[in-house]
């Protein structure tokens, strides 16, 4: 499936997320303190619970139930209790307006390289 257009860059506000759904997946899309726009799986790894309901705070979401970080470039779980990584997704910005690539991508082998 090709890039779905999911919104203006300027619907989300700094370090916010808002859920999406593509091709019935969950997407956090999530801006970052600097303006940086990434997806990644919206339930965390530890429970189903949603990632974009909770807080967002550098390169990171904080799942809200039990305080594991994710990161927003990798996936990874950076803090327990969560230990298995949610995908990242590619995001392009194209005339001011966001695109998701909705397959799912697992970037953090690539950073412990
Ligand atoms: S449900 Fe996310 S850390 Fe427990």
């Amino acid at each position: 499936m090709s890039a779905v257009k999911v919104c203006a860059a300027t619907e989300v506000e700094l370090s916010s997320a808002v859920r999406v759904v593509i091709d019935n997946q969950a997407i956090a899309l999530v801006k970052d303190s600097a303006g940086e726009i990434f997806a990644i799986g919206d339930t965390c790894t530890h429970g189903d619970v949603s990632l974009s309901e909770g807080f967002v705070e550098g390169e990171t979401i904080e799942c809200w139930a039990h305080g594991s970080h994710f990161s927003l470039r990798t996936g990874l779980a950076l803090t327990l209790p969560a230990y298995e990584p949610v995908p990242v997704f590619t995001v392009t910005i194209v005339d001011g307006n966001v695109y998701i690539d909705p397959t799912p991508r697992y970037d953090y082998e690539r950073e412990e390289a």
